[in-house]
């Protein structure tokens, strides 16, 4: 459903963190709808660069793909002030950048814990810090949208490493939304339910019977669609809201007040069971991981 007028983002200036696929492209597809300039970053370059080349041909904004891994707080500081250089302030930050698998946290090694909180906790840090600097020295205001999940209220069994860090990032965005508010930068977030995308599928629903499906136990039956985080996230990003800071929305249509919304329900699995889906994991993994640089 089109809710919003056109060109509703003419002269905004968006970044989109892991806008190469999934809910990212989904929101940078959006704003450049709305004539917002949008640029999206992610490990994989040509990942991001076609996405960008699609979404710039379909909507005639200009859309740009930057590879940048946000785990190093220098190459982050070098893509966003290579962004300000190519065109003025961002106007926006998306948040989105994440990794995440299922794995019983008896299972985790430090590296395992540190492959997912240093994308999403620390990673998502160096990306605001290094616009909040930015939009504070030269007086820009500005909009931040941090994607978390609806673990953040009643913890992520089976997503340990994903729950502490987007639960960081929840406090993040109230701290500062009150500290930069003077500034005119306002920070919120939106913990979606499931939406599926490749990405999110084949981490944590690799075997769907494992969990059952997250659409029939929901209480509208049914998973989201994709316009529907679009319009949320176009929302918090437009200029019209400017009052609202430092809140987190729930869109799940209702599946965490129903069942907690997390996969508390695999407490059923046995050894071979994780076996398998570790595997299956694995090899996603490795997929992704040689469409990477060196
Ligand atoms: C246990 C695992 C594992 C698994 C990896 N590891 N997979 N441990 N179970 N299934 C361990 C490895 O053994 C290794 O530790 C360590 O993690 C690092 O592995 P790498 O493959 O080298 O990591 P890296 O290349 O950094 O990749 C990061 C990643 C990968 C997190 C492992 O999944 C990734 O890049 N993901 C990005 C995309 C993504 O996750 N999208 C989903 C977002 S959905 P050792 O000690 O063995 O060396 C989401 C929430 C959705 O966030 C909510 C739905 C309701
Ligand atoms: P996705 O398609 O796998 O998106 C994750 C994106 O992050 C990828 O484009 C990935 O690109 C990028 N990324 C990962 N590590 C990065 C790094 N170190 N530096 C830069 N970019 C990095 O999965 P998704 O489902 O769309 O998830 C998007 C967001 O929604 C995440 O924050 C996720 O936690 C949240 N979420 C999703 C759901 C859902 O149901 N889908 C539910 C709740 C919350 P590269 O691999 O190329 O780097």
């Amino acid at each position: 459903m089109n809710m919003f007028r056109d060109g509703l983002f003419a002269g905004k200036r968006i970044l989109v963190t892991g806008g190469g696929t999934g809910l990212g492209e989904v929101m940078a597809e959006a704003y450049a709808k709305l004539g917002a300039a949008v640029y999206i970053c992610g490990r994989r370059a040509s990942v991001v660069e076609e996405t960008a080349k699609r979404i710039s041909a379909e909507t005639g904004s200009q859309v740009k793909g930057v590879a940048c891994d946000i785990r190093g707080p220098e190459a982050v500081d070098e893509m966003i002030s290579q962004i300000w250089s190519d065109g003025g302030a961002l106007t926006g930050l998306v948040n989105n950048a994440a990794a995440n698998f299922i794995s019983p946290t008896k299972d985790l090694s430090p590296r395992g814990f540190n492959a997912i909180s240093d994308i999403v906790f620390r990673g998502t840090f160096y990306v605001t810090l290094a616009c909040g600097k930015r939009w504070i020295e030269c007086g820009t205001r500005a909009s931040v949208i941090s994607i978390l999940t609806t673990w953040i209220w009643n913890g992520g069994p089976y997503t340990v490493p994903s729950a502490m860090s987007k639960a960081g990032l929840n406090i993040m965005t109230k701290s500062l939304a009150v500290e930069w508010a003077p500034h005119g930068i306002r920070l919120n977030a939106i913990a979606p339910g499931p939406f599926p995308t490749k990405g999110a599928w084949e981490r944590l629903n690799p075997d769907v019977a494992a969990r059952g499906d997250s659409g029939a136990v929901n209480p509208m039956g049914r998973v989201g669609q994709m316009p529907e985080l679009a319009n949320l996230a176009i929302f918090l990003m437009a200029d019209g809201c400017d009052y609202l800071t430092g809140q987190t929305v729930a869109i799940d249509g209702g599946l965490h007040l129903a069942t907690g919304g997390n996969f508390a329900s695999l407490a059923k699995l046995g050894d071979s069971e994780w076996e398998r889906i570790r595997a299956a994991i694995r090899s996603a993994n490795e997929k992704d991981k040689s469409q990477r640089g060196a």
